[in-house]
């Protein structure tokens, strides 16, 4: 969707006219899937134009990496996104990484350890080179003034755009049928704070966020055409990119998506031999021809692709070499791709994690260099609204 210049009545107008002509249509899941195609594609393009100018030009670039903190960081976390945001911040693209606090209590479960899991991932993203000379670390809660822009972004947005954002019509139905929380169904616009309240210009995220960072967008140009700017050549907001990485998505050990739950995932901070066990009971099938065949062998395909990101490889060649050796040799070569892979970082996560002051630390300094960072954006769109008094 070009970007849109209307105002957010006039856009109102536009998004019932959008939902109407869906209406009328048969297959409006057909729609649907339509459109976000055609946006995946499009954000793709975007992706590889931006991956080009970062080699030439890396400081033009600020990245807002953000994370919930629902449990310690496994191997798809790794293979799919850490390794890539580690990229980006040594290549010198100034980096911020949330510890999405807040938005762990978008529904009514209960959150668990908390206070456990956020140290944790500090410790976890340390562990896999985040740096925090070049990264800030910080967390929703601990940064009141990036809070505060929450209520002049939800008056630039609609009702009916939050009920038909794609990733909270999932939640609701995945939530069985239970009430949804005022905080979940406003939670993208909470997502575009984090986005805004730093300036960040990329965005690296899955598929599944796009319409988050599309509302990201629109919110950043109603500010400026509601509001107005604090300096008149400026606008208080950058419009911000997804940058989609081409990792694939690891499933867990039987197939299905990786959950702690299921006890099927492959933690960064496993030892070799927790992660031997896990591997040996993964779900393989009964061919003992070992092939990458994602469409009719899923669970032996994800296992070899495990293998070569772990090894640096291709699945089909690891296949190959395996050949008639069957799910144990499969096994026996993920355990060692992954167990090889993650030494240094397992042997960091442990010096890392004997050392709480340090951890600690980090992360008080990320929040505080937050907070003057949320400090600053702040007083530029109370200059905007004319809200200094
Ligand atoms: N919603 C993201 C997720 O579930 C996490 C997140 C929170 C995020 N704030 C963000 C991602 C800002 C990108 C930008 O994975």
């Amino acid at each position: 969707m070009p970007e849109t210049e209307a105002t957010p009545v006039q856009n109102a107008e536009i998004d019932t006219q959008e939902a109407e002509a869906v209406a009328t249509k048969t297959a409006a899941d057909k729609v649907a899937d339509a459109v976000s195609t055609a946006s995946v594609r499009r954000a793709i393009e975007r992706s590889r134009e931006i991956e080009e100018q970062i080699a030439l030009d890396p400081s033009q670039f600020r990245m807002l990496t953000g994370a919930r903190p629902t449990g310690n960081l496994h191997v798809g976390h790794y293979f799919g996104t850490l390794i890539n945001w580690v990229g980006l911040q040594n290549r010198g693209v100034e980096t911020w990484t949330l510890i999405a606090d807040y938005q762990v209590i978008t529904d009514r479960d209960g959150v668990g350890p908390l206070k456990e899991r956020v140290y944790g991932l500090v410790t976890d993203y340390l562990a896999c080179g985040i740096d925090p000379e070049k990264t800030t670390i910080f967390t929703h809660s601990a940064v009141p003034a990036l809070n505060q822009l929450m209520i002049p972004f939800l008056s630039l947005v609609t009702e009916s755009e939050l009920n038909r954002n794609p990733t909270v019509k999932a939640e609701l139905e995945a939530s069985g049928g239970r009430a949804l929380s005022g905080l979940l169904l406003t939670y993208p616009v909470h997502q575009a704070t984090d986005i805004l309240f730093c300036k960040a210009n990329i965005v690296p995220v899955g598929q599944d966020q796009l319409p988050h960072i599309e509302l990201t967008r629109q919110i950043a140009s109603r500010f400026d055409r509601r509001y107005g700017r604090a300096e008149k050549d400026n606008p208080v907001f950058r419009r911000p990119d997804a940058l989609l990485s081409e990792a694939p998505l690891i499933l867990g050990t039987d197939g299905e998506k990786m959950a702690k739950s299921r006890g099927n995932t492959i933690e960064i901070g496993f030892t070799a031999d927790e992660t031997a066990q896990v591997l040996k009971k993964a779900k393989t099938d009964s061919d003992r021809v070992i092939t990458y065949d994602p469409v009719n062998r899923p669970e032996v395909s994800n296992l070899l692709m495990l293998a070569a990101l772990a090894s640096g490889g291709d699945p089909e060649t690891i296949a190959a070499e395996i050949g008639g050796g069957g799910g144990g040799k499969l096994k026996a070569v993920v355990t060692e791709a992954v167990n090889e892979a993650l030494a240094p970082v397992r042997a960091r996560r442990q010096e890392l994690a004997a050392d709480t002051t340090y951890i600690h630390e980090v992360l008080a300094a990320g929040n505080e260099k937050a907070n003057e960072e949320a400090n600053r954006t702040l007083g530029e769109v109370r200059q905007a609204m004319q809200m200094i008094y």
